[in-house]
This record gives C-alpha cells, sequence and structure tokens, in this order.
C-alpha cells in the first residue's frame, strides 16, 4: 500500500509501498476513502514526541480517516467487512499506525458507523478536531450565562468549540483574523477579536471589563500568546497546547490545564451524527490527492488554516 511516512527518525515525510496491515486483537483494517490532516501529524514529522512515546518506523502520519472496514481483529464483533465507518488513531504509544495511506489500522473503541448522509471526506474532518472541541468545552464545565473567550477559534478545533458553545447558549468571544470573522459569527460566535490587531487580552477586557468567565486556547504555545489576562479572577481555562500549564494558572488564581483529546466512539458518534443532521457545521476548506498529502501538511504549519485540509484517497 501506498502510505505517508516517516522513514526513520529525523527523516522528512515521504512516499512508501509498505505492505498492508493485520489488525490484531481489538483493531480494525480500513480501505482508507478519506484522512484528515492536524497540526500533531506536523508535531510527529518533526519528531516533538519522541521523548514522550515510543516511535516505530517507518511511521505512517494521519490520526483521522473514514473508510471501509477491510478486516477486523479479534474481539472486534460491532463492526464488519464492508461497514463504512470513521476511526482514530489513538495519543497512544507505540507512535506507528497512521490514516494518510491506502490501507490503515485503527483502534475499534474509535471505530463508528458513517452515517449515510456524511461523505468520506467531511466524516474524516471529525475526530482529532470534533473530539477535542467537544473535551475542551466539557472541560470547563460552561454555566448558564458564562462568557466564553475561544483563542485560535478559526481552525479545526475552534470551529467546532464555537458551535459546540453556543449551541450551550453561552457568549461566545472568538478570536479570528479578518477574513475568518463572517464565517465565525455564523457558527455561533457572539463577538469576533481581531487577534491581528494588537493584544487580544485588552481587547477583550475593553468589551469585558471584568473578563470573561473562561478562556479555550487553541493557539499560541508560549505563555506571553495566550490572553490570560482576559480572565477574570477564579476563572476556568483550557489549552490544547499545552500552555499554560496547571500551575501557572493556580498561581494566577485560575484553574484548569491542558487536554489530550481522546475521540473514542462515545465522543465521535455524536459529533457524526450531529454532522449528518446539519447540526454541526463542518468546513473542510481544502481537498487534496494522496499525492499532495505533504503540500497539505506543509500549508497547516504555515498558518492560514481556514478548517480542515482533508486528503481524499479516490481522487
Ligand atoms: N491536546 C490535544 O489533544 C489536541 C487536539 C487537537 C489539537 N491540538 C492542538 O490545538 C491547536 C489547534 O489545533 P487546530 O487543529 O485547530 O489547528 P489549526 O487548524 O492549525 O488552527 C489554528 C488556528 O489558530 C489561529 N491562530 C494563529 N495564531 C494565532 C494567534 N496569535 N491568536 C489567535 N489565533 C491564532 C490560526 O489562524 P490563522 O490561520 O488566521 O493564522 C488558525 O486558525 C494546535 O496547537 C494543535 O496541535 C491539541
Amino acid at each position: 500500500m501506498r502510505a505517508l511516512v516517516l522513514p526513520a527518525s529525523g527523516e522528512q515525510p515521504t512516499f512508501a509501498e509498505l505492505p498492508v496491515p493485520t489488525p490484531g486483537a481489538g483493531e480494525v483494517l480500513l480501505r482508507v476513502r478519506a484522512a484528515a490532516l492536524n497540526p500533531l501529524d506536523n508535531h510527529i514529522a518533526a519528531g516533538a514526541l519522541e521523548q514522550m512515546f515510543e516511535h516505530r518506523y517507518p511511521l505512517v502520519l494521519g490520526r483521522d480517516a473514514s473508510g471501509v472496514v477491510e478486516a477486523v481483529g479479534e474481539g472486534v464483533d460491532d463492526v464488519a467487512v464492508g461497514d463504512e465507518v470513521l476511526g482514530h488513531v489513538l495519543f497512544e504509544p507505540p507512535f506507528q499506525a497512521g490514516t494518510v495511506a491506502e490501507y490503515a489500522i485503527v483502534p475499534a473503541r474509535t471505530v463508528v458507523p458513517k452515517p449515510a448522509d456524511l461523505d468520506h471526506v467531511t466524516a474524516a474532518a471529525l475526530p482529532l478536531a470534533g473530539g477535542a472541541a467537544r473535551m475542551v468545552v466539557d472541560a470547563i464545565n460552561p454555566q448558564p450565562g458564562q462568557v466564553v473567550l475561544v483563542n485560535g477559534a478559526s481552525g479545526g478545533v475552534g470551529r467546532y468549540a464555537v458551535q459546540l458553545l453556543s449551541q450551550l447558549g453561552l457568549t461566545v468571544v472568538a478570536t479570528a483574523a479578518p477574513a475568518d470573522a463572517e464565517r465565525l459569527r455564523e457558527l455561533g460566535a457572539t463577538e469576533v477579536v481581531d487577534f491581528t490587531a494588537g493584544s487580544v487580552a485588552e481587547q477583550v477586557r475593553t468589551a469585558h471589563p471584568d473578563g470573561v468567565d473562561a478562556l479555550i486556547n487553541l493557539a499560541g504555545y508560549t505563555l506571553a500568546e495566550v490572553p490570560l489576562d482576559a480572565v477574570r479572577s477564579a476563572g476556568v481555562v483550557c489549552t490544547t497546547t499545552q500552555v499554560p500549564d496547571a500551575d501557572t494558572l493556580a498561581a494566577r488564581q485560575l484553574s484548569g490545564g491542558g487536554v489530550i483529546a481522546s475521540p473514542t466512539r462515545d465522543v465521535i458518534a455524536p459529533l457524526a451524527e450531529q454532522a449528518a443532521k446539519g447540526e454541526l457545521q463542518v468546513d473542510v476548506y481544502r481537498v487534496l490527492p494522496l499525492d499532495q498529502a505533504p503540500d497539505g501538511l506543509a500549508e497547516l504549519a504555515a498558518g492560514r488554516a481556514r478548517g480542515k485540509i482533508v486528503v481524499d484517497l479516490s481522487l
């Protein structure tokens, strides 16, 4: 099978011909129809997680897939060969399986039937970004009437997070460059703050002098990039970039910390159902053939991600 791989530690992503893998116990082999790209793929390609988890090479890139069940491993009896499904490669060691390939192994506990009304490209765009959005929204435990700031709202995770918060009736303050402002309002943002126009925290404090109740942080890898000063005393912060950490928050009389998404079936299935019913918008802004997957990763790394980039294996 053709796959986008890291051949060895420190090497650049490249295409390789690999044997079609055999699913082990609790695993499902998919014939991949579509695979979404995520910043995590670039982090793995850069070797940023090598100290955290064992990496086995060649390592196939990609975590999200929609496709057709080709084979199931021992103990998997809830999906059958030929089923159209979505699945996800969880953030668990060892890192080796991936979805930017003609076939992919995914844990059965992430596999859900693809609703008939959802095409493969749209379905593939859901698991990690949608799962992370679900997790950060749940993590802040939002209460009726609260104001929530979403920093990095214009990206893959943010577009889902804004919608999930809006569905709860919260006031959603979203950060975005001007080109994305209108779309974020359509997705449910009450206010949009232009992060290219100066300090986000200062802009938010102008409109909300007492500060927002919670911050969902989806952008920025240094403390200076995170608009913590926008959050009121005793507010809650949840971050997917792992900045700031819980100690930094506690020192500022804030609670919360980093989350690692674990989009298993219970998380993915409701997102897929919502998307199929049109209750959750899925912004896929670029669809690429397999050969151009590296261009998609480069585009994601460069910023300006206006939703999801998806590799379509049928192109
Ligand atoms: N912990 C987890 O489990 C988990 C899960 C998923 C994602 N993540 C992480 O969460 C982050 C977001 O993921 P994603 O998939 O949404 O990424 P993405 O699609 O690349 O989106 C990132 C967004 O941040 C915006 N942005 C860039 N600089 C900004 C700034 N200074 N202020 C506000 N917004 C800014 C970008 O806007 P422009 O395009 O206009 O620059 C882009 O829309 C990434 O760091 C990713 O690795 C973690």
